[in-house]
């Protein structure tokens, strides 16, 4: 595991970016999973400023998405789709045949629909790198504590704290309880990981899943499975870690790891 400490988000968010673009150059039909929420949403613009002023090419590349509420109708605004949609899908130049986005309201019974996800995963070669955020609980995608370390794309049910902090979005009322997600064995098959967390309010969760003991309670410390896994933070997500001087000085292997994991 890499966890690379920026000062600000703003930094964090532009790395991240940069580390992306240097993957598609690389690998022009990559496969790339996407997370949503208000963590990487300055990473995607940053993509899509790539796109428009350094032709960042995304023809060629396949989109996946994480998760999904279930339940919305087709055109909320709160739904990750449509957060894909405004915050990256509709300013480059994807090919609209290369979009995975999980729905959550599939026509099929959803666990037959998860196993197609999973298949449609597979056939297409697997995910080469799956953006990550993580939840104040440690949650990662929608796999609540408890979440088997190896579990696949299913239904899963939110926790109260996910759902409180769905509730800035939401009405109470009008949260939702249910949600779609790729499982952490799902997650940890991508062969690169990159997870993003930004903010106090995330460092006790970074903390438990960087350094703490590798548990289901805290369903993003799977990361330290992972052989593979850029854990990007700005100075406040970072707070609480023990081995920060050793993670900065470590922090330059990453242009000799670079080729080899985005290879
Ligand atoms: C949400 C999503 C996750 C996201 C996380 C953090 O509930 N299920 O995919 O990474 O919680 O969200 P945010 O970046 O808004 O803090």
């Amino acid at each position: 595991m890499l966890v690379l400490i920026k000062e600000t988000a703003e930094e964090g968010s532009r790395t991240a970016a940069s580390l992306i673009a240097q993957a598609i150059r690389k690998n022009p039909a990559l496969r790339l999973g996407l997370a949503a929420g208000r963590t990487p949403t300055e990473l995607y613009q940053n993509l899509v400023n790539l796109h428009r002023s350094a032709h960042l090419d995304f023809s060629r590349v396949r989109l996946f998405s994480l998760d999904e509420l279930i339940g919305l109708s087709s055109d909320s605004p709160n739904s990750y789709r449509a957060f894909f949609h405004q915050h990256l899908v509709d300013h480059i130049n994807v090919d609209r045949t290369h979009l995975h986005l999980l729905n959550g309201q599939p026509k099929e019974e959803i666990a037959s629909y998860c196993a197609c996800y999973e298949q449609l995963i597979r056939e297409h070669g697997g995910i080469d790198l799956q953006i990550l955020g993580i939840g104040r609980n440690g949650h990662v995608g929608f796999n609540e504590p408890g979440a088997s370390l190896n579990s696949r794309t299913r239904i899963s049910l939110l926790s109260a704290s996910t759902r409180r902090n769905l509730a800035r979005v939401f009405d109470q009322a009008a949260v939702p309880e249910w949600a779609v997600t790729m499982g952490l064995g799902t997650i940890r098959e991508a062969r690169t990981l990159l997870l993003l967390a930004f903010g106090e309010q995330k460092a006790e969760a970074v903390a438990k899943a960087v350094e703490g003991p590798l548990s289901a309670s805290i369903p993003a410390s799977c990361i330290q499975l992972h052989s593979k896994a850029i854990v990007m933070l700005d100075r406040e997500a970072a707070g609480l870690l023990r081995n920060q001087e050793y993670y900065q000085r470590e922090a330059s292997r990453l242009t000799v790891l670079l080729p080899e994991w985005f290879g």
